[in-house]
C-alpha cells in the first residue's frame, strides 16, 4: 500500500553536493562560507537588509523578543490559533502571551480584535502566516505604529508567502523563519531572524553565539546563547533556497488539484477551505480543510487505513495547560474541532491527489448520510 505523509522534503542533487563540500573540507561546525551565503541568500529572498541563522524557529522567536528587551511584567500580542513556540517564546522571556482570535476565512489572527487587547504593558504584537498564508498587514501594521509597538512576523510557516507583492517577514520589526524537516523548505532543524534594523541584527548575532564580545574572544559582553546553525545544514538551506521556485511551483500544483477534486465536497457545505487573504499570495505549506458536522478523529482514522496520513489542527492556545487563559476564543475552537491537514509533500502528483480527495469525499459522505 502505498503511504502518503503529510509532508516531505524535496531534497535533490544540489543539497548532496553543498553537504558533499562540507564533508570533504571537515567544515561541519557553526562556522565555514555557508552561512555566510545562505543568510545573504535568504535576505534577499524576504527583501530585508540582514538575516542571521538560528538552530531553529523556536529560539529565533526567543532571540528576537530578548533583543526587543521585553520580559516580565510584559504582554505580548500573540494569535490564539498558532504554533505553540509563538506563546512558548514569550513565556522564555518572563512575559505573558495575550492571546487575539483568528479569522475563519485566513485562520490567521483576526486584526479586528487586535486593538481591545493592548494595555500599557504591551510591548510587541506578534502574528503568524498560517500554513503560509499571509496576515493582513495593511491592518496590522498601522494599529502597532498607532500604539509604537513592535511588530513581530512568526513566518515559520510561510517561506515565499507574499502580502501585497511583499515578502512575508519583511513588514514587522523582525521576522522568525523554521526550517524543519516538515516545513517548505528545510534544514533538517534549523531558523533564521531577519530585519532590516542594524542594531537589533546585532544584538541577536550576539546572544545567538554565547553573548562572545566581536571585538575579544572568550570575553562575554552579556548572557548569551548557543543557538547557532552549522555549515551543512547551512548547506542544505542553500540549496533548497536556489531550488525554492520549483518547490513552491509544486506547492501551488498541488493546492490547485485539491481545489479541484474537493470543490464538489465544499460546494454542498460539507467542507470549508483555507481561503487565500486577499492581495496575498499564500505558499500553501500544507493543504487544510475544515469539516462541517463530521469529526476529523474519525476520518482521520479512517484514511490512515488506506496509508493517508493527516494532522488535526492546533489545540488553542489558550487551552494549553501552562498557557491557560479564560476568554472568548470562538473562531480558533471552531478550526481546532473541525481542522484537518491533508497530504501535502512535493512529491505528490495529480493522481495521488485525486486519489485522496476520492478517499475523502467517500469517508465523508458516509459519515453525513
Ligand atoms: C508557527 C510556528 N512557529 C514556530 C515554530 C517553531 O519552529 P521550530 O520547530 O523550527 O523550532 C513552528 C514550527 O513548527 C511553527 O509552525
Amino acid at each position: 500500500m502505498r503511504y502518503y505523509p503529510v509532508v516531505e522534503p524535496s531534497i535533490g542533487a544540489l543539497e548532496k553536493k553543498y553537504v558533499d563540500d562540507c564533508l570533504r573540507t571537515g567544515w561541519v561546525g557553526s562556522w565555514g562560507k555557508y552561512i555566510g551565503k545562505f543568510e545573504d541568500a535568504f535576505a534577499r529572498l524576504v527583501g530585508v537588509r540582514h538575516a542571521a541563522t538560528t538552530s531553529n524557529g523556536t529560539v529565533s522567536l526567543h532571540l528576537i523578543l530578548l533583543a526587543l528587551g521585553i520580559g516580565a511584567g510584559d504582554e505580548v500580542i500573540v494569535p490564539d490559533f498558532t504554533y505553540v513556540a509563538s506563546a512558548n517564546a514569550v513565556r522564555y522571556v518572563g512575559a505573558t502571551p495575550v492571546f487575539v482570535d483568528c479569522d475563519l476565512d485566513s485562520f490567521n489572527i483576526d486584526p479586528e480584535k487586535i486593538e481591545e487587547k493592548i494595555t500599557t504593558r504591551t510591548k510587541a504584537v506578534m502574528v503568524t502566516h498560517i500554513f503560509g498564508n499571509p496576515c493582513r498587514m495593511d491592518r496590522i501594521m498601522p494599529i502597532a505604529r498607532r500604539y509604537g509597538i513592535p511588530v513581530i512576523e512568526d513566518a515559520a510557516q510561510a517561506h515565499g508567502t507574499l502580502f501585497q507583492g511583499r515578502a512575508a517577514g519583511s513588514f514587522g520589526r523582525a521576522a522568525s523563519f523554521s526550517f524543519f524537516g516538515s516545513k517548505t523548505m528545510t534544514t533538517g532543524e534549523g531558523g533564521m531572524v531577519v530585519t532590516n534594523a542594524e542594531p537589533l541584527s546585532e544584538k541577536i548575532r550576539l546572544l545567538k553565539n554565547q553573548g562572545q564580545s566581536p571585538r575579544r574572544r572568550y570575553y562575554h559582553d552579556v548572557l548569551g546563547y548557543n543557538y547557532r546553525m552549522t555549515n551543512i545544514q547551512a548547506a542544505i538551506g542553500l540549496a533548497q533556497l536556489e531550488r525554492l521556485h520549483s518547490i513552491l511551483a509544486a506547492k501551488w500544483r498541488i493546492h490547485g488539484w485539491y481545489q479541484k477534486y474537493l470543490a464538489p465536497l465544499a460546494d454542498k457545505g460539507l467542507i470549508c477551505f483555507q481561503k487565500e487573504t486577499p492581495d496575498g499570495k499564500a505558499t500553501w505549506w500544507v493543504n487544510a480543510i475544515v469539516l462541517r458536522n463530521a469529526s476529523v478523529e474519525r476520518l482521520a482514522k479512517k484514511l490512515a487505513r488506506s496509508g493517508i496520513d493527516t494532522r488535526p489542527f492546533f489545540v488553542p492556545m489558550h487551552e494549553i495547560p501552562h498557557l491557560k487563559r479564560h476568554g472568548d476564543f470562538p473562531n480558533s475552537r471552531t478550526l481546532s474541532a473541525g481542522g484537518i491537514i491533508l497530504p501535502s509533500g512535493v512529491l505528490l502528483n495529480e493522481k495521488d491527489v485525486m486519489r485522496i480527495s476520492e478517499k475523502v469525499a467517500n469517508i465523508l459522505r458516509r459519515m453525513t448520510a
